[in-house]
């Protein structure tokens, strides 16, 4: 990690990516988000944020938003994820965040934000009575990236919209002030298990706000939870199929293949050469012993760095630092740019 605000030479690029404390990181968060990532801090100056702004979108008991902040930097640590290498901080630490996100609020139309279907999911029936802050979220999450002027940005297929906003952004500042300052990053959307989807309904998402625990495989899940879990995922009446047009029509077999594919690193119609014919009951059994083989160790790993809660901060704190060292010459230039007095 250097300071300043061009990446490396030898690096591809610069990475930032953020992940909201809210509830517990399931498997979702693991193979759409946190594995790649794992992955990708070889080839790239890395940032990671834990989103504690974006999380007070929508209402956050304070001591569980405390609780899940550090159980997310544990998760990302367990997972392969080397807070010396890269900056692993909380979003709330970098005050440059906010305030470049309050510029962009300025840059972003309504028209653009209106089409927005995150806010549309997440607002629901009621959109009267939503925050404001959710409303404006995807400029608080251009502000994430562009601060830092990443250059690449992975994410969940989910998060696409979100990205293609934050080039918009970019794009209508640079045009704006006449002036090159932002890159207009890229996303990164890639292998197996972009999106995984609810172990009840295969049709949703897994998310941390399912109220139901069943639907999701928890990064905290022990050998029996996984178990019990799978062991209850809905399924139907027809063994498992010989191609992947076989899984048409099948939303929750086809999500059970893909996570079974994506935790063993292979194809779906590989997966689907091992597997055709069978019955559910057995392909459970296997799916089962290999979530426990991937989660287990990182499971353990997470109870450890969690019994030792001044340990995580003191690396939030130096992940900050990393962060705001190469956030603040970003948002002074914003500030010129637009015409800002410099302060004294
Ligand atoms: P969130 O849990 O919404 O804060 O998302 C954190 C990261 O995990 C983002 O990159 C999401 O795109 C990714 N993610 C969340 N849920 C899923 C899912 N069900 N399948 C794949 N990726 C997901
Ligand atoms: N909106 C993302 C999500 O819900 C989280 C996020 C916030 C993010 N800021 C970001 C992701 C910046 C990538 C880059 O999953």
């Amino acid at each position: 990690m250097t300071s300043g605000s061009t990446p490396p030479a030898a690096l591809s690029g610069r990475i930032l990516s953020g992940i909201q404390p809210t509830g517990s990181l399931h498997l979702g968060n693991y193979l759409g988000a946190i594995r790649n990532w794992v992955a990708l801090q070889k080839e790239f100056e890395c940032l990671f944020c834990i989103v504690d702004l974006h999380a007070i979108t929508v209402w956050q008991d304070p001591k569980e938003l405390m609780r899940s902040t550090r159980e997310v930097a544990a998760g990302m640590i367990a997972a392969g994820i080397d807070p010396a290498a890269n900056a692993l901080f909380v979003q709330s630490h970098v005050p440059a965040h906010a305030q470049l996100a309050w510029v962009f609020n300025c840059i972003a139309r309504l028209g653009w934000l209106n089409r927005m279907t995150q806010f549309k999911d997440k607002a629901g029936k009621n959109r009267e009575n939503a925050s404001a802050g959710l409303y404006v979220y995807p400029n608080l999450m251009a502000a994430d990236i562009l601060v830092y002027k990443a250059t690449h940005v992975p994410v969940g297929e989910d998060q696409k919209q979100h990205l293609e906003l934050a080039r918009d952004i970019a794009q209508k500042f640079n045009n704006d002030y006449g002036v090159e300052v932002f890159p207009l990053p890229e996303p990164v959307i890639k292998g197996p298990g972009t999106r995984v989807m609810s172990l009840r309904d295969g049709s949703k998402k897994m998310s941390k706000s399912d109220p139901s625990d069943f639907s999701r495989l928890n990064m905290t899940d022990d050998a029996d939870a996984i178990a019990g879990k799978v062991r209850k995922a809905t399924t139907d009446p027809h063994p498992l199929p010989d191609s992947v047009a076989g899984l048409e029509g099948r939303a929750e077999a086809a999500n059970l293949l893909n996570i079974y594919a994506a935790l063993t690193d292979r194809t779906l119609e590989q997966v689907l050469a091992e597997v055709a014919g069978q019955q559910f009951s057995a392909f459970k059994g296997k799916l089962t012993d290999t979530a426990v083989s991937v989660l287990g160790p990182i499971n353990a790993e997470m109870k450890r760095l969690m019994s030792d809660p001044a340990e995580i901060d003191k690396v939030l704190a130096k992940g900050a630092a990393k962060a705001n060292a190469i956030a603040e010459p970003v948002l002074s230039e914003v500030y010129k740019t637009v015409g800002f007095l410099p302060r004294g």
